[in-house]
């Protein structure tokens, strides 16, 4: 019996869940859909090539009658699937989407980074007293497999330290600046045609959006119970070409690096100046973290950090580990 997904957000993420969905034998199907201004049901499972035009066409998804809230108490699913833009400091409405979904006894698995950097430690224990998951790698590095991999692989060892690349905009913004010349304005207008920034993307820029990355890291990581007021931040949006160009004659260059450091209770998000050839130094919407361990080492991570289908690698990664765990669904 295929596994039944309601997936709220029909963004770029959303778009590249349902895409990768129709073109892969997954054992899912996609029983409920919403966006911001309708939603459409189906038991039996959506016809998606339709529903994929109808958007396109019609910028809705399905029936104004139908709303997000509709779908996660009315529809027949097993997994809500949470893709809706971040509210940093409510939220909301996505907090309450999976409140709901969780309280139903349906598994919930996100990206929006919200509600894991506010309500982590609830929402997991209401996931855990219900017996179901609460998933959310795709909130932290867009492909690159970090929660999972410190949480649970790097189980045996002390995280002492975390630094890095959290938000691929910002890294995009900064390398076609110094590689091409271009205007930071063109730059982030490219990031955000290619999908990369946040709907809102002041997020990105100001240094919201990898601040809410540390927070998530810390409390889950480390089981820290910290908010954004905890994080140090600076954005890249009061960087001047001119001090770009000045660190690229010294052959280094400007990154927006993230830094966790438990012990010393430092939580950092500035930009830095450092040498072209540093492992930090990436290209694009790539991300970097390199991880410094008491067992294992350091250990250094690459990625694509931000786009529709990288992103919908992470969310499917998730669905797919509780297709293995509870085969056959609610
Ligand atoms: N806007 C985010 C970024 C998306 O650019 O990294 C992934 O969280």
């Amino acid at each position: 019996m295929s596994l039944r997904l309601a997936i709220l957000g029909m963004g770029s993420v959303g778009r590249g869940i349902i895409q990768t969905i129709s073109q892969k034998e997954l054992g899912l199907i996609i029983t409920a859909v919403a966006d911001s201004r309708s939603g459409c049901i189906d038991p039996d499972g959506l016809d998606i090539p339709d529903l994929l035009e109808r958007k396109e066409k019609t910028g809705i998804c399905g029936d104004t009658n139908i709303n997000a809230e509709n779908v996660v108490l009315n529809a027949p699913y097993d997994i809500l699937v949470e893709v809706t833009p971040t509210d940093a400091r409510s939220g909301e409405p996505a907090t309450s989407y999976i409140l709901n979904a969780l309280k139903l006894g349906r598994h919930v698995v996100t990206s929006n980074k919200g509600p894991v950097s506010l309500h982590y430690h609830a929402l997991s224990s209401l996931a855990g007293n219900n017996g179901v998951q609460f998933r959310f790698e795709a909130t932290v590095a867009g492909a690159i497999p970090i929660i999972q991999t410190l949480m649970h692989n790097l189980g045996g060892n002390e995280i002492i330290s975390l630094y890095g690349v959290l938000n691929g905009t910002c890294n995009y913004i900064l390398t076609r600046m110094a590689e091409e010349g271009l205007t930071y304005r063109q730059a982030l207008d490219e990031a955000r045609t290619l999908g990369y920034a946040e709907t809102d993307p002041t997020y990105d820029v100001k240094g919201i959006d990898a601040a809410i990355k540390l927070v998530i890291l810390a409390n889950t990581v480390w089981k820290k119970n910290i908010s954004l007021d905890d994080v140090d931040v600076t954005g890249i949006d009061l960087l001047t070409e001119e001090a770009l160009r000045l660190a690229e004659q010294q052959d280094a260059t400007i990154r927006l690096i993230g830094e966790i450091i438990p012990e010393q209770n430092i939580y950092r998000l500035c930009p830095r100046i450092i040498p072209r050839d540093h492992p930090l130094v990436v290209q694009g919407s790539l991300n970097a973290i390199i991880v410094r361990t008491d067992l294992a080492g350091d250990l250094l991570f690459v990625g694509k950090g931000a786009g529709s289908l990288e992103t919908a690698s992470a969310v499917i990664g998730d669905i797919l580990f509780i297709r293995d765990k509870y085969a056959g669904g609610n």
